[in-house]
């Protein structure tokens, strides 16, 4: 529509959100605990914070949660303002470090953890202040109206007091997770305290850059290190150079991690990261204004596959290109813009291949070794009067194997072999390949499984019959197709 409509001429009826109702609508947006502590540690960090502390303590239902924070703080108006769902429009202009975007994240991610939270802060040089959204309270008055009310006020007022200035966020009915549990439970207080396990390390992850740049955040008043997925500094990392995308605003590096070989047990397990595994955490990692919002994970462009576990690329955007790449308000999602989809799949080609590179090369190694042991192909040419005939061969392990284990039907598999090389049709494969019709399908394209589950199979029976890891291996790499497949030599012992 090209012309503005004349509003005045036209009629209108009232319709405010109900308060409750969008209050509840606020707790479904999908937070974790994780994300949602995260996202307050946002905005501390874009308040310049250079000290916030997490703490609490196990108390059942009437557990409590802070974050407090040394960082600019709020006066009295300024902290009603933020206390406002949507207190700023995300299409306004942002500081490039920070961290927020929908004027949403403090009272939703509060909200998806608590029905009861407070906010107290303070300004330098002036008093502390503070306010509390009680949602029962809402539901009960249908109004949009703060209390001004925190079970015991004074812990809090005072952790801030003695700050220059600075934040405290108070969740204290933790719903989600504390609701219908007994503080004298230990299986409750046990599952409260993995939950929080697993909080310290989701923030040594998101938050490592700053981390690393200086910002100290305090679990329960001990400092917690970062990890970085890419292990910068460890030997054996190879870094390929940075493509710049979307004028530079978005910058896409891909990292190849050191091999096991290269590292200590430790240094490994460091590797497995908050997921405890390798492969969990393969992929992009998406930063937005060194804020990671995705991590590990192939944006829906691959696959997770062991054989890529050395694979891990960061992406680095700033915070003024989000709606490209449509981050979603808990900040945990990041969508690749179409436009530049190739160019990513491109990267990440090239990074993927040269980690599986890294499992070849350990492969070739253990082959050029053993070098002098028996090779076997699956089909083999053979002359007979003068001509040319292919036959699959009866040595090949699969065949000696299926041999063995198939009590009188011997004769028949056989039969079926011949004919088999007896129809095969060369002279077409041979013209087909001429003129170059159609590209041939690499052998088990798409397939790949049938080939890591044979070898499996076959280094387990290897094992099974006494030889050892790297007898087992070099076997299995003489062996047509396998040697085709070095890479998955790697995990062909886990369980
Ligand atoms: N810890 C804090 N210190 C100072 N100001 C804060 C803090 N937390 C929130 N604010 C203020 O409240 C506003 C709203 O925060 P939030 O709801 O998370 O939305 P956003 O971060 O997207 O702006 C922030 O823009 C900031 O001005
Ligand atoms: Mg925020």
């Amino acid at each position: 529509m090209s012309s503005e409509l004349d509003y005045s001429s036209i009629q209108l009826a009232e319709a405010e959100p109900d308060a409750s109702s969008m209050i509840e609508s606020f707790r479904a947006v999908g937070y974790s605990i994780e994300t949602a502590i995260a996202d307050i540690i946002d905005n501390s960090i874009s308040a310049n914070a250079n000290n916030i502390w997490v703490d609490y303590s196990w108390k059942g239902p009437s557990t409590i949660l802070s974050i407090l924070d040394d960082g600019i703080g709020m006066n009295n108006e300024e902290l009603i303002q933020a206390m406002r769902p949507g207190s700023k429009n995300p299409l306004d202009f942002r500081n490039e470090d920070d961290l927020g975007r929908f004027g949403l994240g403090l009272k939703t991610a509060s909200f998806s953890q608590t029905r009861k939270f407070t906010v107290a802060s303070k300004k330098e040089g002036e008093s502390v202040c503070f306010w509390s959204w009680d949602l029962d309270f809402v539901n009960k008055s249908h109004s949009w109206n703060l209390i001004k009310y925190c079970p015991n006020e004074n812990a809090y007022t005072e952790k801030i007091e003695n700050l220059v200035s600075g934040t405290c966020v108070v969740w204290w009915d933790l719903d989600r997770i504390a609701k219908d549990t007994k503080e004298d439970s230990e299986d409750s207080k046990k599952k409260f305290l993995e939950t929080m396990e697993s909080v310290k390390s989701h923030i040594s992850m998101v938050f490592h850059r700053f981390i690393e740049d200086g910002l100290n955040i305090f679990f329960q008043g001990r400092k917690i290190n970062s990890w970085d997925p890419f292990m910068i500094g460890f030997k054996g990392l190879q870094a390929k150079p940075g493509v710049k995308l979307q004028d530079g605003k978005a910058i896409i590096k891909g990292f190849i991690l050191p091999h096991r070989s290269k590292l200590s047990p430790e240094e490994y397990n460091y590797g497995k990261g908050p997921e405890d595994s390798w492969t969990a955490h393969q992929g992009f990692y998406v930063y937005r204004s060194k804020r990671l919002i995705v991590a590990g994970d192939w944006l829906g462009l691959f696959k997770k596959e062991v054989h890529y576990d050395l694979c891990r690329i960061q992406i680095d955007l700033s915070n003024d290109i989000d709606n490209d790449w449509q981050i979603d308000i808990k900040k945990s999602v990041a969508r690749p813009p179409l436009k530049y989809k190739d160019q990513i799949v491109s990267v990440a080609k090239e990074a993927r291949a040269q980690a599986i590179e890294v499992y070849k090369n350990k492969g070739m190694i253990l082959r050029r070794k053993l070098s002098n042991d028996e090779y076997f192909p699956f089909w083999e040419e053979k002359v007979r009067h003068g001509k040319r005939f292919y036959v699959i061969n009866r040595k090949h392990p699969l065949l000696t194997d299926l041999f063995s284990k198939s009590n009188g039907l011997n004769s028949d598999i056989k039969r079926v072999l011949q004919f088999i090389e007896e129809t095969i049709p060369v002279p077409l494969i041979t013209y087909q390949e001429n003129e170059n019709i159609k590209p041939y399908g690499q052998p088990f394209e798409g397939k790949s499984d049938a080939v890591r589950d044979t070898m499996k199979e076959m280094y387990q029976n290897l094992i099974k019959n006494g030889k050892t890891d790297e007898r087992a291996k070099s076997i299995i790499l003489n062996i047509e197709p396998f040697h085709f497949y070095p890479q998955y030599l790697e995990h062909l012992g886990d369980e």
